[in-house]
């Protein structure tokens, strides 16, 4: 499978980066990560974004070699953001003849970054078009997918959609693997999980548009069944659950809320619930068990009390998970106390401040170690889990 080809006239200059450690400084990335980058070559040429700065010097050369010996004409910049916009000052210092192409609020964030000189601007709004040759593209404002400026294009001719952080994931393109929606569906609700309700403007935009290729701006290029990745974006923006499903996600300091949590899996199992992912929060990547937490309809968090709270790796857990939008979900509390529990005081008040969460009676309390009336309740809650 090519994850990259997209057709004589566009093509694909991106570069994999698969030596950074944190993408964004805190997402793992143990597949890199791909900064991807077109271009369009007609009458006129077009090229679509640059790079983050540490794939310029790579990038340059793809743009050189696609050249040839001709120049561009554009620089479309769908997104402000570095990972994108990486390689501009070195793009206008070594092509000055060409046009930047933007919107107003691209305007107004490029003096924050970059120093553009005399370059010329072309400012787009909602609906306008720009011939090359053969090939027309038409710009669609994406306010916040995922920055304020972001905007998409459509180019007509061929049918392709340029996304920008749309239908974007993690991972270099030369580690793809068919597995699209793992690291698609993490990417998607840790970078642009809050904006739910733009991603569903944006969805209603391109549904009135003949897409035949989406080319986004990290992760392949996405060419076949097109029908599958836009109704997972319609199921993760809609905050729908994606599958039915458990995740009991537990903070535990000395392994007995783990114990715990390991026999409430087993609960759930044995009463014929079949997806089940349990998540030790402090030994967890957090982006995952968002990703998680997302994807299933109902969560159990489990953890220990700490300095009158919560255990801070599940605090942490929450905080993410508000700032991330998490709502319309079932969730189930589980806290442990050697003297005066409180983690499921401290639980609730964070989710009580989050949109249409269901907290399930009764909440569990244990102290210290598991016992046999512990057993007993915990298989009670597992019930009532999976009855919710
Ligand atoms: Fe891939 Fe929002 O930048």
């Amino acid at each position: 499978m090519n994850y990259t080809e997209i057709s004589d006239a566009i093509r694909y200059i991106g570069v994999d980066d698969d030596t950074i450690d944190l993408f964004e400084s805190q997402y793992v990335v143990p597949e890199g990560m791909a900064y991807n980058s077109y271009i369009i070559l007609d009458e006129k040429i077009a090229v679509l974004d640059t790079c983050d700065k540490r794939g310029s010097e790579e990038w340059l050369a793809n743009l050189a070699a696609a050249l040839g010996d001709r120049k561009p004409d554009y620089l479309v910049i769908h997104h402000m953001e570095p990972d994108h916009a990486g390689t501009l000052a070195q793009f206008m210092q070594k092509y000055p003849g060409a046009v930047l192409v933007g919107n107003a609020k691209t305007f107004n964030m490029l003096p924050n970054y970059y120093d553009a000189g005399t370059m010329e601007k072309l400012t787009v709004k909602e609906g306008d078009t720009l011939s090359l040759g053969a090939h027309t593209l038409q710009f669609f404002m994406a306010p916040m997918v995922h920055w304020p400026e972001v905007m998409v294009s459509f180019e007509q001719t061929e049918g392709v959609l340029f996304a920008a952080d749309g239908f974007g994931k993690f991972g270099a393109i030369k580690n793809e693997t068919d597995d699209w929606a793992c690291e698609a569906r993490r990417y998607y609700f840790n970078i642009c999980g809050k904006y739910g309700m733009q991603v569903q403007a944006l969805l209603k935009k391109a549904a009135k548009l003949d897409i035949k290729v989406i080319c986004p701006l990290h992760g392949p290029v996405l060419k076949e069944n097109l029908g599958y990745y836009i109704g997972l974006y319609d199921t993760w923006s809609k905050y729908e659950p994606e599958n039915k499903g458990v995740l009991i996600a537990v903070a535990s300091i000395h392994g007995n809320t783990l114990q715990a949590a390991e026999y409430m899996k087993e609960q759930l199992e044995a009463l014929g619930e079949e997806r089940v992912s349990l998540m030790e929060v402090p030994r967890s990547d957090v982006a995952e068990i968002i990703e998680d937490a997302f994807r299933y309809d109902r969560m159990i968090l489990m953890a220990s009390s700490y300095d009158a709270g919560v255990f801070l790796p599940m605090e942490d857990l929450l905080v993410h998970l508000r700032a991330k939008g998490y709502q319309n979900r079932k969730v189930a509390l589980v806290e442990n106390g050697s003297w005066g529990p409180t983690a499921a005081k401290t639980m609730k008040g964070y989710l009580e401040g989050m949109k249409n969460i269901t907290i399930l009676d009764p909440v569990v309390t244990i102290k210290s170690a598991v016992k046999e009336a512990d057993q007993e309740a915990l298989a009670a809650l597992a019930k009532v889990v999976k009855d919710a």
